[in-house]
């Protein structure tokens, strides 16, 4: 069974990792010029959040 984590990086987005392989980046920021996906705006924006794990079971 593949092992789904969703990793809230610190001050930046949400990798969606697949058996520990990064499949790809959402925005959490709100500032993405490409949503759902991380742009890389959030640096520029100054967007500040704490790191957290969730693992899909
Ligand atoms: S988290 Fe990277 S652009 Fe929003």
């Amino acid at each position: 069974m593949e092992k789904v984590v969703f990793e809230f990086t610190q001050n930046g987005p949400v990798l969606v990792k697949k058996d520990g392989k990064v499949e790809f980046a959402l925005c959490r920021c709100g500032h993405s010029t490409k949503k759902p996906f991380c742009s890389g705006a959030h640096v520029d924006a100054g967007f500040k959040a704490d790191r957290s794990m969730l693992e899909l079971k």
